[in-house]
């Protein structure tokens, strides 16, 4: 098979976990006979500087002419005084938007090694498994109107949504919790605002469809504090861009750190994958940032994009195998470094293509 993708590395520390995940991917490609055709643009504060824009139009197009795109991360604090339409990060939203992908998944996934990273006691998180549903294309983030009127020194955003973008994403939450232990909890604000009233009332329409998934609502406050004191009570979670965000950094908290949380945006013409994390700028160029939430991504890729289901397995198996012979990146050797060896950015992308490459041969 050929596996058309766009990279776009972007910003800070993208680059370099993206390379660790694209060679993670050639492994894979190479033992399966596949061939990864590979094409790279620029996205975020490179593109501002290099083209002038977030997002160049050369990049879009190459985007819409893939079968997916790998995204390594946007954002630096060098453009922090810039208005919100003209930052990096206003380019991954218009990629986002071009894309059409509405449901962003996000797995939240306690490996038994990492659970004393996690300031959360393991007795807590052991055998947490939550997948969460963002809607992506719509709400403040999208919402018109916007702006910041200086002179009323008055500033504006709206949270909006149609029946259409709720059901639309209510419907994968649904089937994808099928597939998995057949829950679903809906999160909003219904006890304020309209727009989480008409979510609550199209995801209760939507669950008819699906009779065999129990169907629970949760206000967002509250959420925020049972995910911490119960996480292993959710299935599939479902919920609007904003509050969607805010829950997924939140739950990374579960996993021991925010790089080991990937991400796959579905639905629209082309899949976006990207790990939740951001460019951690500080980190850029010292080749000590953890890449396995981009590694993960790459298995979402060849599972969302690709069906090679076996290989993505083999993907996570590999990361699965190397936490358990104790190799770890810094940031998640930080609490319990006993017995445990650090490796670099580029050292722990080859240990986990030796592994994948051992157990995908062994096959
Ligand atoms: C994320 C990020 C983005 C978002 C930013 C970089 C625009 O925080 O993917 O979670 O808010 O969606
Ligand atoms: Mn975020």
């Amino acid at each position: 098979m050929k596996l058309k993708i766009l990279v776009t590395a972007g910003d800070g520390v993208g680059p370099e976990v993206v390379k660790e995940a694209l060679a993670v991917l050639e492994v894979v490609a190479q033992v399966g006979g596949h061939t990864l055709e590979l094409d790279h643009k620029r996205i975020g504060g490179v593109a501002i500087e290099q083209d002038g824009t977030p997002l160049p139009a050369d990049t879009v197009a190459a985007a819409l002419d893939s079968q997916a795109v790998f995204l390594g991360a946007v954002g630096d604090n060098k453009f922090d005084s810039l208005p919100a339409s003209k930052r990096p990060e206003k380019g991954l939203l218009e990629l986002r938007a071009a894309l059409g992908g509405f449901a962003n998944l996000r797995p939240v996934f306690a490996f038994k090694e990492l659970t004393v990273n996690s300031p959360l006691r393991p007795e807590i998180i052991d055998g947490s498994d939550i997948l969460f549903i963002r809607e992506l294309l719509g709400g403040l983030y999208f919402g018109k109107p916007r702006g910041w009127d200086k002179a009323k020194n008055e500033a504006f955003n709206t949270m909006i949504y149609t029946r259409d973008e709720v059901s639309r994403v209510a419907r994968i939450a649904f089937q994808l919790a099928q597939k998995r232990r057949k829950h679903v909890t809906s999160v909003d604000k219904a006890n304020v605002l309209e727009v989480s009233q008409l979510w609550r009332a199209t995801v209760i329409e939507v669950a008819k469809e699906f009779p065999d998934v129990t169907l629970e609502h949760q206000f967002v406050d509250a959420m925020s504090m049972h995910l911490m004191k119960r996480p292993r009570d959710f299935d599939v979670v479902v919920t609007e861009n904003m509050f969607g965000d805010i829950l997924t950094d939140e739950s990374s908290v579960i996993t021991g750190s925010l790089g080991m949380l990937p991400s796959a945006t579905i639905g629209g013409k082309v899949n976006l994958y990207e790990p939740a994390h951001g460019s951690a700028p500080r980190y850029a160029g010292k080749n000590t940032i953890n890449p396995l939430a981009t590694i993960l991504t790459g298995a979402m890729l060849l599972r969302y994009s690709f069906r090679l289901e076996a290989e993505a397995d083999a993907i996570v198996a590999a990361v699965r195998k190397v936490l358990e012979q104790g190799f770890r990146t810094e940031d998640l050797a930080r609490t319990n470094p006993e017995g445990l060896t650090v490796l670099s950015t580029s050292e722990m992308g080859a240990k986990v293509r030796e592994v994948v490459k051992s157990m995908l041969v062994k096959a």
